[in-house]
């Protein structure tokens, strides 16, 4: 029996997926294990203990399929193979052997919505308009001033459409033209991305992150998007029209039950999906009757401004959108987005990782996250990302944050032995794990504690969530587990100490970001240094504040 739909009220044992901490690797940045300066499968297997010491339950790795490497492997040129820079496909059934064996899960990223130019697919799509592969991909007949056959725009900068010279046609890109989109209208494509997912489930993955899942489906009558009143100078050049005609149509969700039910065919396997949308949309995607994605990515913590009642109103609408038995979760950093250590600086990173474990629902770390990496500034002659390539100067490409994983102080930080392929952090000889590690203060160690500590605790892991105070810097809230334990957490979102008044004896400290004040009873208030937040434990018969 599934039991996703039960936890909460009723206590039903929840799912792996609704208790576990997912973990992403971006696959070139976690290990080099061929010397080549790009990581790889080998380069994980040989940090799987790692991974497993942090605690974490399953890791999420970013593509690893044939690719031209266009889009870092966001460019599929075959589905079901390995790209032979990251090993080979027994390389990867080594990995799942071993990931499974440490008791952790393995999650592989799923592109359905467009593949490479270079998929066998699209080359034959291409070659003629009545191939059979042709209505696989989406084509259009150029406009009458022969221009483009509507105003849809890549999220990579210009036209969303190129044209194809030799058949006279455009087809339609929602990234880069090296990416062209499959056309899901079309009953062979749902047949063989189907057929994909099922070969890596029947060869042990746990379950998939669909990327950006709200594009699957465009307009069929591919009518022009609205101007987006809101846009002015200097911002990014595809926010100018509103894509009302090309993304988070009603009919996506129909497809998205069609991948949600051959992930049902195997038992306890996960759908994730990417999706950019604002929290009252996004909840939508855990579909008619939660036969959507299990975890529609809440990306909302990325975006919020770093204070206590923006934060507070936030939790408060996401928790009030969620439909009756849909899982909460959330995230704090991926591969698109800056570094939650530059954006909220790192003093406030551990509260901000306090902030993710302890709130209710599935949360997502990100690789280096947990020693408090940064964005690296990247020098022009090394940028890699077609992003900034395509659409420079604002401030969007993504390299910083995908650089290499700082594990030591040798040379490339652990990372390789030669020059990697993105530059390294130039403070790695003091943040990287080796020097974390066996330092009882270190932002690793507090990481793993809190992790631990979560899964210690039922009431973190699925308790209810009720928010006691949002006042100046202070976030107050507490998880609650009927007839068992309530834990509670106040965090200090700013750089000056505060006190928290509370009624009475509340309990005993059990964590602290700074990895002190153990066991310290709290009555009557709680200071709270600069910067800090605390986890209590509170006592059988406390009275919190309503
Ligand atoms: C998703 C990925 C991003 C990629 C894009 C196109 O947003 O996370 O890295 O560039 O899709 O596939």
């Amino acid at each position: 029996m599934d039991a996703q739909n039960e936890t909460g009220a009723n206590r039903a044992p929840a799912s792996w997926w609704q208790t576990g901490v997912i973990y992403q690797i971006y696959p070139r940045s976690f290990q080099d294990g061929t010397g080549d300066g790009i990581g790889d499968l080998p380069g994980i297997l040989s940090r799987l203990d790692y991974l497993a010491d942090l605690g974490i339950d399953a890791i999420w790795v970013s593509p690893i399929f044939p690719s031209p490497m266009a889009d870092f492997g966001y460019d599929v040129s075959d589905y079901v193979g390995i790209d032979p820079l990251f090993g080979t496909v027994e390389d990867f059934d080594r990995l799942v052997t071993a990931v499974h064996g440490r008791g952790m899960k393995l999650l592989l990223d799923l592109v359905p919505n467009h593949t490479s130019d270079q998929h066998v697919w699209f080359r034959q799509a291409r070659a003629s308009r009545d191939n059979p592969k042709r209505d696989w991909y989406i084509w259009r007949d150029p406009a009458p001033d022969g221009g483009p056959p509507n105003n849809w725009l890549s999220e990579f900068g210009g036209s969303a459409w190129t044209l194809d010279a030799a058949s006279g046609q455009y087809y339609y890109h929602a990234f880069l033209d090296r990416q062209p989109d499959l056309n899901w209208r079309n009953p062979q494509v749902v047949a063989a991305i189907h057929e994909v997912m099922r070969t890596w489930m029947r060869r042990g993955v746990d379950g998939f992150r669909v990327d950006v899942i709200w594009h699957l489906m465009k307009d069929a009558e591919f009518r022009d998007n609205p101007e987006n009143p809101a846009f002015a100078a200097g911002m990014n050049p595809y926010a100018r029209l509103l894509p009302q005609r090309t993304t988070d149509l009603s009919e996506v969700q129909d497809v998205i039950a069609g991948l949600r039910a051959v992930v049902d065919e195997f038992p306890e396997r996960l759908l994730i999906g990417e999706i950019y949308l604002p929290v009252e949309r996004l909840v939508a995607y855990y579909g008619a009757e939660l036969k959507g994605v299990h975890l529609p990515f809440n990306f909302a913590l990325l975006d919020t401004a770093w204070n206590a009642r923006a934060l507070d109103r936030l939790i408060t609408t996401y928790e009030a959108a969620l439909p009756p038995g849909g899982w909460p979760n959330w995230v704090l950093g991926n591969h698109d987005r800056p570094r939650i250590a530059t954006r909220v600086g790192p003093d406030q990173a551990r509260v901000a990782a306090m902030l993710l474990l302890t709130l209710r629902g599935t949360p997502t770390l990100y690789y280096g996250d947990e020693i408090g990496m940064a964005n690296v500034p990247i020098p022009p002659e090394r940028i890699q990302d077609p992003y900034e390539k395509n659409v420079p100067g604002l401030g969007l490409g993504r390299d910083g944050v995908r650089t290499p994983m700082q594990w030591d102080d040798s040379p490339f930080a652990g990372f390789s032995d030669v020059e990697p392929w993105l530059p390294v952090a130039a403070d790695f000889s003091e943040v990287n794990v080796a020097a974390q590690r066996g330092n009882g203060h270190s932002m690793l160690t507090f990481v793993r504690r809190l992790i631990a500590l979560r899964r210690a605790h039922p009431a973190l892991l699925v308790g209810d969530y009720r928010a006691l105070a949002a006042q100046g810097d202070l976030l107050l809230y507490v998880r609650t587990l009927e007839g068992a334990e309530r834990v509670l957490v106040a965090l200090n979102v700013g750089p000056d100490p505060l006190v928290a008044t509370l009624p009475g004896t509340v309990g005993e400290v059990l964590l602290s970001t700074f990895c002190d004040r153990q066991d310290e009873r709290i009555s009557g208030e709680i200071a709270l240094r600069a910067n800090e937040g605390v986890i209590v434990g509170v006592a059988a018969g406390a009275v919190l504040p309503e």
